[in-house]
């Protein structure tokens, strides 16, 4: 299960491991890069069941500074489907895992037990976090007693460890999820992510919707097998040992029932008032356009890093992989009994819906989105020390088809940058098909995208960029506090799997 396994199966020639692109997606029209899994199942009916919101998870213990959480990674099992019970891998055995909620300033130091059969590592994406904490791909913990190769670990811990997270950063939705080198995309499937929901003084003090009207809503597509349970092309379904999937879905895995907070299209009672909904496309390679029908207004109040500096009223909002939106809808606009249904323009038939609000009637509501929401911060080109240029594009991984950054495989201990710590970079990066560039440690700021001012939803900080087909985009990133190794990568988790990540040292 190493790198050099990989490549050697690659490179063997072996039929099934090969990773090609199917020409008809990704290349025009088409709206995400990847290939449709269909269920095998009947798909479950529409707008029948509520939506849940993950639980909010319990420090076991706090102190002065810091907040302690115990979360047990585990086999589990959802109840996606009526009368089937799917299993699932968990944090703490549920789909979603549970959301941990922090205060901006105080360390939350996360304890995972390993039950699972395989190793894990844990990322808090969006987190701005110390090198040693931030789940490097071969930074492992494996199950306690785990009798398996173990030639792909660089920090190896059996069983148990901490993952200590200094909250130094502004109020932002984060989450947290697997990201062991080459199968980050079947443990992500399986339910390996949850909510990390960071808070601070300046969003305490906006009067935004909150508490029950404060929504995080997880988006995925997922697809089952005739007997309901999930359905992934995994080449090797133990993933412990040869990574990558089969024939055609190397570009990418697309699911035919879309699942909200592990719910497939729920149905959520709303009063006709403001709501907040934090909304995560966590999909392994769908990309969404999300509006109400009939329609209205999504406000757009936030993204990856947390509160534009004011509020951008939207049609519709596009998300790719790992992207966040957080956005207020003022159901008050609708009349009590209305059904105002989220749906998604770029999905064909039933991933064309996302789920349902009912509108249940008026109700008191004390809330608003003021005209300026936080302090900008907006970094300068003229701050920025160099410039570097990254492609991203289908290449040649082991001698067979894959995924690449600037012609190369991902090499946990090769970097392809090393910025000085406490400086500013531009980067640009281009790509060929679909690529959500996600960059770990520092959110950056959109300067540019082809010869052409940033997108309609490259305001704020971001952590992930949305590229489309034969595009370029120039980013400014700035490193601060934390020197060491991280990563940057294709967030359509079959491209980084299949090798589309690369490292970077600060220095
Ligand atoms: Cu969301 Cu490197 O990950
Ligand atoms: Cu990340
Ligand atoms: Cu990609």
């Amino acid at each position: 299960m190493n790198r050099r396994r990989f490549l050697a199966v690659l490179g063997g020639g072996a039929a099934t491991a090969v990773v090609g692109v199917p020409l008809v997606v990704g290349v025009r029209g088409a709206s995400s890069t990847g290939a449709l899994l269909p269920s095998r199942c009947p798909l479950p009916v529409p707008f029948t069941r509520p939506l849940t919101v993950p639980a909010v998870l319990r420090p076991t213990r706090t102190d002065a500074t810091t907040d302690y959480y115990t979360v047990t990674q585990r086999p589990g099992t959802a109840a996606f489907l009526d009368g089937v019970d799917t299993r699932i891998w968990g944090y703490e055995g549920t789909f979603p895992g549970p959301t941990i909620r922090s205060r901006s300033g105080r360390r939350a130091v996360v304890t995972h037990h390993n039950q699972l059969p395989v190793p894990v590592s844990v990322h808090l994406h969006g987190g701005h976090t110390p090198a040693s904490e931030d789940g490097f791909p071969t930074d492992l913990l494996f199950p306690a007693g785990f009798a398996g190769d173990m030639s792909m670990a660089g920090v190896m811990t059996h069983g148990t460890r901490d993952y200590a997270y200094t909250v130094r950063q502004r109020a932002a939705t984060l989450w947290y999820h697997d990201h062991r080198m080459d199968f980050t995309g079947p443990s992500v499937w399986r339910g390996l992510a949850g909510f990390h929901l960071v808070t601070d003084d300046e969003e305490q003090r906006l009067p935004l919707p909150s508490g029950e009207r404060d929504l995080p809503l997880m988006i995925v597509d997922r697809s089952f097998d005739a007997g309901g349970q999930l359905r992934y092309p995994s080449i090797d379904g133990t993933l412990l040992h040869t990574p990558g999937v089969t024939e055609p879905y190397g570009a990418g895995v697309l699911g035919d029932v879309i699942l909200v907070n592990g719910t497939p299209w729920p149905v959520a009672p709303v009063a006709a008032a403001r709501y907040r909904l934090r909304i995560l496309n966590a999909s392994n390679a769908r990309r969404y356009r999300l509006a109400l029908d009939p329609g209205g207004v999504l406000l757009q109040i936030g993204t990856d890093g947390g509160l534009l500096p004011a509020p951008r009223p939207h049609e519709a909002i596009e998300l790719a992989p790992a992207q966040r939106f957080d956005v207020v809808v003022d159901f008050s606009r609708y009349r009590t009994g209305q059904q105002v249904t989220l749906v998604n323009e770029f999905g064909e038939g039933r991933a064309g819906q996302v789920m349902r609000f009912h509108v249940t009637g008026p109700a008191p509501d004390g809330s608003s989105v003021p005209s300026t929401l936080s302090v900008d911060t907006a970094l300068s080109t003229g701050d920025s020390v160099a410039t570097r240029t990254f492609h991203f594009r289908h290449g040649t991984v082991g001698g067979a088809a894959g995924w690449t950054v600037n012609g190369e495989p991902f090499a946990p201990d090769r970097d392809v940058a090393r910025p000085r710590l406490g400086t500013t970079e531009t980067w640009r990066l281009m790509s060929d098909f679909h690529h959500p560039i996600h960059v770990h440690l520092a959110h950056f700021q959109v300067l540019s995208r082809g010869i052409g001012a940033p997108g309609d939803y490259d305001h704020g900080w971001k952590d992930t960029i949305d590229l489309r087909p034969a595009e370029e985009a120039t980013i400014l990133v700035r490193f601060e506090d934390y020197p060491g190794r991280y990563l940057l990568h294709c967030h359509n988790l079959e491209h980084e799997d299949m090798a589309m990540m690369a490292a970077f040292t600060v220095a």
